[in-house]
């Protein structure tokens, strides 16, 4: 290879050169690929997104999907449900593998199942007196084991279905790994907190003794979002001693309090067709990932609503921002000459057991 063609090679594309890349290779492409886009990413990357939507809507999208290769801009989780749900000639791809959900690592097989033997040893067989419900934001092989105990998926839109489902066959749930979701979804079905205990899974079993685990009805895994939960309620006050007027939207994975003082919760999709359909001029502080509250300022600028961000740092998933355009373009070019990069792939015992689950959760949502 010349010098020329190195230097070529190591120099940074400038973003236009960049952008002007992706759409001649998204084009060569045509109809074989599919790119889906959560609403956290990055607008350099979401514009490019044949789909957009919240967690729900995009494994709708990947299940539908006809072409050859989907495209996930989002995290390793979704990537996964991808390839889950797709059919066995489809190929998930996720153009950064370092797009994890730090959440979803928070609880693994071996916790859960260590979890799920202390509550055979306190309860009798978990088995009929536990519904295991994972938020979609899990390993493949945690959704597995929903699907082998009798249990389900759910995502933040449709939470209350799963756990109405799951109250319906056994009196008690473990969720995981979002606390906060879990909590703020069962109190809005009228549950007192005095019913929900929190597992802490470093500890044998979860910190609790053996009243409170057979006098819980909700057992709430210990794992948080880091960016939502740096949203807090004190942001909220000062924010409408400021403008008294303020409507206030959060997503579910925020705190018990945040929700508690918010007028709307819900998922990223609720949340961009709430302020879709709210009326000019209103103002509304909005508790979520950043590039989305920005998005949303951006889009109804016009319209005359003013969209704040909950929080006055800066909170952004910083593992779906690793998903850039320099990252989306390798993968559309390396399909162009015949070369997949970053497969995801989910071994077809788990993702058997996978699709159980996933499948329950698709019959309870409307
Ligand atoms: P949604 O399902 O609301 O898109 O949320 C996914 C997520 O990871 C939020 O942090
Ligand atoms: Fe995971 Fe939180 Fe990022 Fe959502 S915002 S993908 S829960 S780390």
């Amino acid at each position: 290879m010349s010098n020329v063609a190195v230097i070529e090679q190591l120099s940074p594309l400038s973003d236009d050169e960049c952008q002007a890349r992706i759409v001649a290779a998204r084009q060569a492409l045509g109809a074989r690929v599919v790119i889906l886009g959560h609403h956290y990413q990055r607008e350099e990357v979401f514009r490019h997104a044949d789909y957009s939507g919240d967690s729900l809507q995009l494994s709708r999208w990947a299940a539908q999907s006809q072409a050859d290769y989907i495209i996930f801009c989002g995290v390793h989780f979704m990537a996964e449900v991808a390839d889950i749900l797709s059919r066995p000639q489809q190929i998930a791809i996720l153009p950064s593998l370092a797009a994890g959900c730090s959440m979803a690592d928070m609880a693994n097989l071996a916790k859960v199942e260590r979890a799920w033997r202390e509550l055979t040893e306190v309860l009798g067989a978990a088995d009929q007196r536990v519904t295991p419900v994972t938020y979609i934001n899990s390993a493949a092989d945690l959704k597995a084991f929903c699907g082998r105990h009798g249990g389900i998926v759910c995502t933040s839109s449709n939470a209350r279905a799963v756990l109405e489902w799951s109250y319906g066959r056994r009196d008690k749930v473990l969720f995981f790994p979002d606390q906060h979701l879990g909590r703020n979804t069962a109190y809005r079905m009228g549950m007192p907190l005095e019913d929900m205990v929190v597992w802490d899974f470093e500890l044998p079993y979860g910190g609790l003794t053996p009243e409170q685990i057979r006098a819980a009805r909700l057992i709430l895994w210990k794992g948080f979002c880091s960016v939502h939960q740096m949203f807090r309620p004190e942001h909220i006050d000062r924010f409408k001693q400021k403008f008294p007027d303020t409507l206030v939207i959060a997503h579910p994975e925020a705190s018990f309090e945040v929700c508690q003082q918010s007028d709307y919760v819900g998922s990223t999709e609720f949340i961009v067709k709430t302020i879709a359909a709210a009326a000019p001029g209103t103002r509304w502080l909005v508790g979520t990932e950043l590039n989305l509250v920005n998005r949303l300022h951006d889009q109804f600028k016009a319209d005359g609503k003013h969209v704040h961000f909950m929080s006055p740092t800066v909170c952004m998933c910083s593992t779906m921002f690793r998903t850039d355009p320099p990252s989306l373009l390798r993968v559309l070019e390396g399909l162009i000459e015949g070369t997949v990069i970053n497969r995801i792939t989910v071994a077809e015992r788990d993702a058997e057991q996978a699709r159980l689950a996933l499948q329950r959760m698709f019959d309870v949502s409307v």
